[in-house]
């Protein structure tokens, strides 16, 4: 054999065999980045978020208290794990007020850094929102107050600090905030607070020892996507059931994961409620998408002595094979079990009309805006705090169109206002889309059409937000800034962002 020959083959060797090894290692990168815990035992009891206490001051003004702290919860046997919460380890209670009540919330910041707490959903002056622009000060405190004036929904709070905002909700700050009205306490609906009318808190998690896994995976541009979920912090939560329909309010307060619920068994529900609130009638379904932030009220029918499980189904609307893998597109999770009593108290029959729709349909529209999204920014910018994106006028209906001009999965959320999806791509949205929102997923290439009225009160110089609410990108500048002014005014200087410290 000639030398020249001899060298070719150990070279064509060398190359075939770190081809082997990088196709290998690709192949087992890619196969090992799909998750399911699908057949998990479901060992330990939901726990159900306590109701929040409130006094009522002698003004009529209904005033809770939020004190955000540090502290550790015991998820698994033996391993305490660092978390932050309010008012307790993890999470929060549940805060509930009814339309026209005057609400204070006394929020108090024991962690050792500034935070912000924001009322996802709810429509209230932009000095109160807790957005970036409120922050509150490691020791300080910060006293929104606003009075309830929308319909019966299910909204949820949350830190909004720019830039951190995925690890303060990730430690543990979320909680959820029930609105209730004269016409949704009259329906028969299932209502008795974590019997028949459960809050289900969804996050995915990973752990490291004892502590939170937050790290971020390299071949990923979604954030953080968690091995396993849990509800209102419960790891592989059974729920006992003693009524024939249970209705579950359903938000998901992942960072980053996009979930497509249905059940073990594909029993039908009724989709009672979005975002916003009740929808005019019940919607007969079997699956769920819920993007991080959005909500969604179903209502389901258990058998005497039955077991089924709430779990989030693999889902192709995600974009290409590679964001579905990547991107949790592929991936599946047992969620909550549900063990219905051997006998089960009976429940009247869901009404056949519920609420009624308060979002603009699009037909008054004075203006149009156009809003792209990529991960580097929206339209082109970085969020910048001391920067108004858009001016829009008090009292006026606007018609927005979000599109996604890449494959990286997104959503939209807007602060202050919750919005009719008109269409998506062109069409006529689904069901689950046909209520009111404040959220709403926006598919890679996707565009949706939004119609949104912007009631006020003026403010010209702070704004509200609208972002993605995939955490990791909205701390990346995926969000601007708008402020509502009246008729024939100009958006001021945004006021510089101060820490509250004592009112
Ligand atoms: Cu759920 Cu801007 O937030
Ligand atoms: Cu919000
Ligand atoms: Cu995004």
């Amino acid at each position: 054999m000639s030398r020249l020959k001899r060298v070719l083959i150990i070279l064509t060797t060398v190359v075939v065999v770190i081809g082997l090894a990088l196709g290998g290692g690709a192949l087992y990168l890619y196969s090992d980045a799909d998750v399911s815990t699908v057949g998990t035992e479901f060992r330990t009891e939901l726990a159900v978020p306590p109701p929040a206490k409130s006094t009522v001051t002698p003004n009529g003004t209904r005033r809770f208290e939020l004190t955000m702290q540090a502290g550790q919860k015991e998820f698994r046997a033996g391993k305490q794990t660092p978390t932050w919460g309010f008012n307790g380890d993890f999470l929060g209670p549940t805060l509930r007020a009814k339309r026209g009540e005057k609400i204070e919330v006394k929020i108090k910041n024991t962690l050792g850094e500034a935070s912000t707490v924001h009322w996802h959903g709810m429509h209230l002056p932009a000095k109160m929102d807790g957005g970036p622009h409120q922050m509150v000060a490691p020791g300080g405190t910060f006293s929104p107050r606003w009075t309830v004036n929308q319909p019966a929904a299910t909204l949820w709070y949350h830190p909004h600090p720019h830039g951190t905002t995925e690890r303060h909700v990730q430690r543990g700050l979320a909680g959820m905030f029930l609105l209730d009205d004269e016409k949704s306490a009259r329906l028969a609906l299932p209502r008795k607070y974590g019997v028949d009318d459960l809050p289900v808190i969804v996050q995915d998690v990973r752990f490291n020892g004892a502590k939170f896994d937050h790290g971020h995976q390299i071949l990923r541009d979604t954030g953080f996507l968690g091995d396993r979920t849990m509800v209102n912090g419960t790891l592989d939560p059974y729920k006992l059931v003693g009524d024939e329909l249970l209705r579950l309010r359903l938000l998901n307060a992942s960072t980053a994961r996009i979930y497509d619920f249905g059940f073990s068994d594909d029993r039908r529900f009724a989709l009672i409620g979005t975002d916003g609130g009740l929808l005019e009638q019940p919607t007969g379904t079997d699956r769920i998408q819920l993007s991080p932030g959005e909500r969604a009220e179903i209502v389901v029918r258990m058998k005497p002595g039955e077991r089924t499980v709430l779990r989030s189904f693999p889902h192709s609307g995600y974009g290409d094979g590679w964001q579905g893998r990547f991107g949790g597109g592929d991936d599946s999770f047992d969620v909550l079990q549900l063990r219905a009593a051997k006998a089960l108290r009976p429940s009247p029959q869901l009404p056949g009309e519920l609420g009624t729709l308060e979002v603009p349909d699009g037909s008054d529209s004075v203006g149009e805006r156009f809003f792209g999204l990529v991960t580097t920014g929206i339209n082109g910018k970085k969020m910048k705090m001391d920067r108004i994106d858009e001016t829009v006028v008090r009292g006026t209906a606007e018609t927005w169109t979000v599109r996604n001009e890449h494959g990286t999965p997104h959503n939209f959320h807007v602060h202050d206002v919750q919005f009719r999806v008109l269409e998506v791509d062109g069409e006529e949205p689904p069901p689950e889309l046909r209520g009111a929102k404040d959220t709403v997923f926006v598919p890679p290439f996707k565009t949706v059409k939004l119609a949104m009225r912007f009631e006020g009160p003026a403010d010209p110089e702070t704004p509200y937000m609208y972002h993605c609410h995939l955490l990791y990108h909205e701390d990346l500048g995926m969000m601007g800034q708008f402020v509502v002014v009246e008729k024939g005014r100009q958006a001021g200087k945004v006021r510089t962002p101060h820490s509250h410290s004592g009112h």
